[in-house]
């Protein structure tokens, strides 16, 4: 007799190479609830851990890298952030490493179809990267953007090590299979232009040049920046975005990236949101609470914070401020109509501590 059974027939159709939809995939990052009227309700959970690498576990590594590998040739001498809650990468869209170039070193000229930054944590006029012929110096917390099939080699020609965080959307363009590399031939490519070659004008009714755009965006601008804000919302602090100019949007197609100030005693609300982010600890000390843990920072230490982990700040100071580098995936979700943020409400606590969620 026929096995008529919703069993017998699954297993028909594994053999066939089908799946029925009903078949709920317990491999999938999601979690699934009932409300009281029993409503089903989907959510992802975190892709990955909250997580801090510490300077001081960190920078030793560097050093023995450094001498482990004696040049850094056009594989970089980087450390990826590897996030313990991930096979692959720092949050799961994007990777961050940690990357030295030593005195008299060049990073070989390279290009790939993933976008990438570099935020300078050591250097000077002296340490320079080259980005389609544009020469950009990188002193100590300036940016350089390197665009998604840029070519692009790292010079040090300074006499102290160069140490810069590197931040690429490699989970995401793998995980689209879009992965394009190659390599120049030559150690360095031709420099043609300096940063100030790029242009601030153009004639009107011709349509915009992608490329005349800044790529190194100075730490002392931004700093001047900073300084000028005085206002500070109760979940982040003050955030300034750096931003293309050309329109207005992000710096990035896949990558966002903000400088944070949280004041002196800063105690911020809950939050979560469907991007996540990497932060760079620029100068202070503090938290980042989650439901259930606490993971404390201070200077030149790096933060995974992955999506849809409710988290708040908090500035362990009274008297000094905390500033932190953060990038994150958000572009990758605007375009898609896909981000999603929800804030614990400002007079949460005052209420007595009912904590009701807001959507944006
Ligand atoms: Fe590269």
């Amino acid at each position: 007799m026929d096995d008529d059974s919703l069993a017998a027939l699954e297993e028909r159709m594994s053999a066939a190479n089908l799946r029925g939809q009903w078949q709920m995939d317990s491999n999938r990052p999601q979690k699934v609830s009932k409300d009281q009227t029993g409503v089903t309700r989907v959510e992802p959970v975190p892709a990955g851990s909250t997580h801090v690498w510490r300077w001081h576990d960190v920078q030793p590594l560097l050093e023995s890298a450094c001498v482990a590998m004696p040049e850094s040739f056009t594989a970089r001498r980087a450390l990826i952030l590897s996030n313990p809650g991930l096979q692959r990468g720092t949050t799961h869209t994007l990777i961050a490493s940690i990357q030295t170039v030593r005195p008299g070193e060049i990073a070989w000229s390279h290009r790939h179809v993933i976008n990438a930054l570099r935020f300078s944590i050591q250097g000077s006029e002296k340490v320079l990267t080259v980005v389609d012929g544009r020469e950009l110096i990188m002193e100590p917390h300036d940016l350089i953007l390197t665009p998604g099939w840029a070519w692009h080699d790292h010079h040090n020609e300074s006499d102290q090590d160069a140490i810069w965080l590197d931040a690429l959307d490699v989970p995401f363009t793998l995980a689209l299979n879009q992965q394009f590399y190659e390599e120049l031939g030559e150690k360095a490519q031709a420099r043609v232009l300096t940063d100030q070659d790029a242009p601030l004008f153009r004639t009107a009714l011709v349509a915009p040049d992608p490329t005349a755009r800044p790529y190194r965006y100075a730490w002392r601008h931004m700093r001047q920046r900073i300084e000028g804000v005085s206002d500070a919302d109760a979940w982040h602090g003050s955030r300034v975005e750096y931003i293309n100019p050309l329109s207005g949007g992000p710096i990035l197609p896949t990558i966002a990236a903000y400088v944070q100030v949280l004041p002196p005693g800063f105690d911020g609300l809950f939050h979560r949101s469907t991007a996540s982010e990497i932060a760079f600890i620029i100068e202070g000390q503090g938290e980042v609470r989650l439901e259930d843990k606490s993971v404390s920072w201070s200077e030149k230490d790096c933060l995974a914070l992955p999506n849809w982990s409710k988290r708040r700040f908090v500035n362990s100071s009274k008297s000094d401020r905390a500033v932190l580098f953060v990038l994150t995936d958000k572009p990758i979700l605007d375009a898609f109509g896909y981000l999603k943020t929800e804030r614990e409400e400002t007079d949460a606590r005052r209420a007595g501590g009912v904590r009701r969620a807001a959507a944006e």
